[in-house]
This record gives structure tokens, sequence and C-alpha cells, in this order.
């Protein structure tokens, strides 16, 4: 089922998301609805949040971008409770966008390694070390889940440039060709 998506001016995404235990009902179900989602929508990730649901639960399907990293061939997973244990690298520049931003593309400058640390769909712990997309769309993903988006990560200059593009947004007269939650 595809679910709606949350927008800025939603508060849910300046929430911190909480766990998720063991026990968490429909999880398998909701997982193959935030693919299902995530793909009408033409994204490579998307967090918990972003279908109105404030837990730590998100979904990556980075196989896109097998052309230029062979390794992220069958890189389409959900993360529970991940974490980032560690940065190390230099910080680089990509150009992010986001579903809850429909319109917006901006540089944002983040790690390029991380070590992350995260439960499976079968609620089995893994500790990995990722570099390139993976960890870009990680660090963008696991942002959510904290209440933020990249935009906090953009100079105040280029901020304020984007200020009227945000209020659009918030207030409903931007819309994006997928289903979002409106805003109250
Ligand atoms: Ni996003």
């Amino acid at each position: 089922m595809i679910l709606p998506i949350t927008v800025y001016g939603n508060p849910i995404l300046r929430k911190r998301a909480q766990e998720i235990k063991p026990d968490y009902k429909e999880l398998p179900e909701l997982i193959a609805n935030m693919y299902e989602t995530m793909y009408k929508a033409e994204g490579v990730g998307l967090a918990a949040p972003q279908v109105n649901k404030s837990i730590r639960l998100i979904v990556i399907d980075a196989t896109p971008f097998e052309e230029d990293e062979p390794e992220l061939k069958d890189f389409k997973k959900a993360f529970i409770n991940p974490e980032i244990l560690s940065y190390e690298g230099e910080e680089e520049a990509f150009n992010e966008g986001c579903l809850s931003l429909p319109g917006i593309r901006e540089d944002v400058e983040r790690p390029a390694k991380i070590k992350v640390k995260y439960l499976d769909e079968n609620f089995n712990e893994h500790i990995e070390e990722w570099e390139g997309i993976r960890a870009r769309v990680m660090q963008h993903e696991l942002d959510h889940l904290d209440g933020k988006l990249f935009i906090d990560r953009i100079s105040p200059i280029r901020r304020r440039l984007i200020t009227g593009k945000l209020n659009a947004i918030a207030k409903g007269k931007t819309l994006p060709d997928y289903r979002i939650i409106p805003n109250k």
C-alpha cells in the first residue's frame, strides 16, 4: 500500500523518533509499504517519520547507483534502530534532495565514511563500515529519526534563499506528483 508522505512544516519531521521493540505490531507490513511508497515517489531512502510514524525505521534501496558503485548491486535493506558509531574521513559535498522537501536540492557536506550499527528485519544486529553513496543516504535518513532535515546543514545564506520555497511547501502550495499529508 502506498502511504502519503509528510512534508516540511509537519511537526513529526522535527521530533526524535522512538526505538522499535521486537514486539512492534505489523512491522513487516509497514516495511513493505515503505518500499512501495519510496519506489512510487522515486526515492532511494525513506524514514518512518516521512510516512507519519515516529519510530526508528529506515528503508534504503541504493541499487540505482550500482553503475557508480558496483558494491551497491544488492543494497536494498530495512534498518531498525540504526546508529552511527563513528565518522571518518573528510567532509564531502553531495547534492541532496528529500521527498519531504519537494523541489529543493542543495549541496550538503557530510563525512565520507561511517561505522553503522543496526538491526535487520529479523532483529539481528550488524556493525558495518560504509563509504560513498550508502554512507551519504544513511546519514540523511538517520537525520530524519533525530528530527533533522538536510536544510539544517546548509549555509545561512543558502537557507535564506530557499525560504520562499520552504514556506510554499509548508502551506501546501507545492504539490509533488506523489501523495502527501497536507499540513494543518
Ligand atoms: Ni529525506
